[in-house]
């Protein structure tokens, strides 16, 4: 049988991350959405693209039938306001927290056997909603934002050297925001760390621009926040997935005890597949990224204090 998808959201990111489920030929997909007419004409316009792009997925576009989700092997929730310019991923939270509770309610109740991949922000305390909410396991609930974040570090380290992105390979850990944590001595280029290869003043200058990614794009863009790289990132994850291929990546997942960090979700290495999450992967960590990555455990974690008070 055909697996499914629904993707919550039918703007940029949930359209763009439509598009790219279909175009692999992944899933069948179903995109939901509040607005009146815009899932429905995205789908229509994605399933008329269809005969071009070579697949046959189904492409269904509704706004607010959530029985449509029903069944669903993942579901990508994308729904939310993005960033304007000026505006950091924790100005979003009092009202994506309103927005993330009611998606995940109504998911939860026609697909209470999905995994949920979250991609609002603020990231990692979008994820503690969709995760108190839903009820389910921490196996089911992944945030998107280590893959997106690496794929940027990747793209800079591949202009940096002039070599082919295929070549390249990096972890970024930590939560989606300012302090989140690009780790050089994991980052490689064909197997060797960049560390051997870049001077430390050019690594740290990759690695700022990775940790401004988000607002650089949202800087040029105005209007809106990135979507071409969040939904190939969200995409990534979905098919190891739905391919069961127990792929290494770095994602927001529910912690405990690992790292240190008790109780939160934060962006770490963890295994893909059929179950979500199946395992979080501990690399060993210098005193200096240890604290790194603690210190961007202490944002995420005021985030998460933050969302008590709102609620
Ligand atoms: C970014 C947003 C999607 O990093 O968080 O572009």
């Amino acid at each position: 049988m055909k697996k499914k998808v629904t993707v919550i959201g039918a703007g940029n990111v949930g359209a763009t991350a439509a598009m790219l489920v279909a175009e692999k030929d992944l899933a069948d997909v179903v995109l939901i959405d509040v607005l009146e007419g815009v899932p429905a004409g995205k789908a229509l316009d994605l399933t008329e693209a269809a005969p071009i792009e070579k697949h046959d997925s189904g492409i269904t576009g509704v706004t607010g039938d959530y029985s449509e989700a029903k069944d669903s092997d993942i579901v990508i929730i994308t729904a939310g306001i993005p960033r304007k310019p000026g505006m950091s991923r924790d100005d979003l939270l009092s009202t994506n927290m309103g927005i993330m509770r009611e998606v995940t309610k109504d998911v939860a109740a026609v697909a209470p056997n999905t995994i949920l991949i979250i991609v609002s922000n603020p990231l990692d305390a979008m994820c503690h909603v969709a995760y108190e909410t839903s009820g389910f396991p921490k196996n089911r609930v992944i945030g998107m934002a280590g893959v997106l974040d690496s794929a940027r570090f990747r793209a800079f380290i591949a202009m940096e050297l002039n070599v082919s992105v295929e070549n390249t390979h990096a972890f970024v850990l930590g939560g989606h925001g300012d302090t989140m944590v690009p780790l050089p001595r994991y980052s490689t280029v064909a197997g060797i760390p960049i560390t051997e290869l870049l001077p430390p003043d050019r690594i740290e200058a990759l690695a700022d621009r990775t940790r401004n990614g988000g607002a650089e794009i949202v800087g040029l863009l105005k209007t809106g926040s990135a979507y071409y790289a969040p939904a190939s990132a969200a995409v990534e994850m979905a098919e190891a997935i739905l391919k069961d291929k127990k792929k290494i990546l770095p994602c927001a997942a529910f912690l405990e005890g690992e790292y240190g960090i008790d109780g939160l979700f934060i962006g770490v290495p963890v295994k893909l597949g059929e179950s979500g999450v199946e395992e979080i992967i501990e690399i060993d960590l210098t005193a200096e990224e240890k604290e790194a990555l603690g210190h961007s455990a202490d944002a995420v974690r005021g985030l998460v204090e933050d969302l008590k008070r709102l609620r």
